[in-house]
């Protein structure tokens, strides 16, 4: 059945929503980016060509696909620009079928400094930003101080806009030597971008409301994931857009009855960049082990990334929030060799014990995570593509996860590539 899905991350980032958008991708005719910006980093693998996008939805690896880029998304124009260098050194041909939105805000050069500046003077209650200027641009945005694409072709309006910046963010740049203060230059940068420009607006609501129309299918793809979710995330450990799937339709401008099924992509394990509270987070062998194994180093800024168990919790709160039916689980082989593998299913907070993440979330700091130890399957599962051919255990790990959190299981990872799948059919 041909049906409009939006692809959500269910943890804190990087669950494998690349891999699992590319593969959906192949169903549908067209795939929409509709928060975050070049914060995120999509790894696709086709053979043996790796793909990484930020702000390009993840849809443009297949050849013929349309994607759009959304109104909610924060656009970095220097890092579009060089990821279409980088596509266009990888051979893949974008031109004709990726779309800008003209509402879209813009990360500007000025955005970056900001964040760096206000990542130091947080000190030891520094977030942890990506840096990519992501917090700066959307508090632009919702102030009203924004700079869209649409500004691009109205110069006038365009330096008025940007004056208005050297008013209001007069005490990080007035007296900046860096060369990202310099909102002449950024001006000349903006103008000298308009023919890049020009090729990729169009009214994206009014595309995907038509296309819609003509029976022709959209893929929803989320960045980040729900604990990163600015109201219903570990705020203030958290990025500054609606990661969630009610994000997909202000995002692109779009109504709910577009939406026919909500995928969350879930890690076999649970992972984490930067600050924030993580209950199930292991500081010790076992942690190291999975970031070995599971490469667990970010896709945009190299950093580390924090290990632990599964987080049932945590997961029945991403489930409910994004109203998701059908789960995608990746990188279960990343557990092929634990002989012991843990799953929480409850916390324990000031001596009581709770199935559902505490009302207040900065309480996940204090929480004691209760474990459930199962066994390991201990042999391989990459290369299986179908789940009756998973070692026992490793589906009774799925199908115990499938259960508590009330899903069903639509597609298993078992490695980077696209072959090293099991599609579920329903
Ligand atoms: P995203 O931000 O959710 O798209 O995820 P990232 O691309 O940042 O991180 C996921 C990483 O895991 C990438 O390096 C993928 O190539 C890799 N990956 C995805 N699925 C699997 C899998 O099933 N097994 C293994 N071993 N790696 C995977
Ligand atoms: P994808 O789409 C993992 C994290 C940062 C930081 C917090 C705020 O690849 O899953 P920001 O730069 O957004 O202001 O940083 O959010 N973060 C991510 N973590 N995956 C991401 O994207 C992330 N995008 C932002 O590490 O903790
Ligand atoms: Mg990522």
């Amino acid at each position: 059945m041909k049906k409009n899905q939006i692809v959500v991350g269910c943890q804190w980032g990087d669950e494998g929503k690349g891999k699992v958008v590319d593969l959906l991708a192949a169903e549908v005719d067209i795939i929409a980016r509709f928060q975050g910006g070049a914060n995120a980093g999509h790894t696709i693998v086709v053979d043996d060509t790796k793909y990484v996008l930020h702000l390009i939805p993840s849809g443009i690896v297949h050849e013929g696909k349309e994607c759009y880029i959304g109104n909610g998304v924060v656009l970095d124009p220097i890092g579009l620009i060089e990821e279409l260098e980088v596509l266009d050194k990888q051979g893949i041909d974008y031109r004709g079928r990726l779309f800008v939105s003209p509402a879209t805000n813009l990360v500007l050069p000025y955005h970056k400094l900001i964040d760096a500046i206000d990542e130091k003077n947080r000190g030891t209650s520094s977030i942890g930003t990506t840096k990519r200027g992501i917090g700066p641009a959307y508090i632009d945005k919702v102030a009203r101080n924004g700079i869209r694409v649409a500004d691009l072709f109205a110069p006038d309006r365009l330096k008025k806009r940007l004056e208005w910046q050297r008013r209001v963010k007069e005490r990080y740049l007035a007296d900046s030597t860096d060369e990202r203060a310099d909102l002449d230059r950024t001006y000349d940068m903006l103008i000298g971008m308009q023919d890049t420009f020009r090729e990729l607006v169009v009214d994206v609501s009014r595309a995907l409301f038509e296309a819609h129309r003509k029976g022709r299918t959209i893929l929803f793809e989320g960045a980040q994931g729900v604990m990163l979710d600015v109201d219903l995330g570990t705020y203030p450990f958290a990025t500054s857009s609606n990661t969630t799937s009610g994000g997909a339709l202000t995002g692109l401008g779009v109504g709910p009855k577009m939406i026919d099924e909500v995928v969350g992509v879930i890690k076999a394990y649970t992972t984490r960049v930067g600050a924030g509270p993580f209950p199930t987070e292991l500081v010790d062998d076992v942690g190291e082990h999975l970031r070995q194994r599971g490469d667990e180093f970010g896709a945009t800024t190299g950093r580390p990334r924090r290990c632990g168990w599964l987080d049932l919790v945590q997961l029945r709160h991403a489930i409910r929030i994004n109203g998701v039916e059908s789960i995608a689980v990746t990188k279960l082989d990343v557990l092929d060799e634990s002989a012991e593998i843990k799953v929480c299913t409850e916390y324990e907070l000031e001596g009581q014990r709770i199935d559902q993440v505490p009302l207040d979330l900065s309480e996940l700091g204090h929480v004691k995570p209760i474990y459930k130890s199962l066994a390991g399957w201990q042999s391989p599962t990459t290369g299986v593509t179908d789940f009756a051919g998973l070692p026992p255990k490793a589906q009774d790990y799925l199908n115990f996860i499938a259960e508590d959190l009330g899903v069903k299981i639509c597609l298993v990872s078992t490695g980077a590539k696209r072959q090293q799948t099991i599609m579920c059919h329903a």
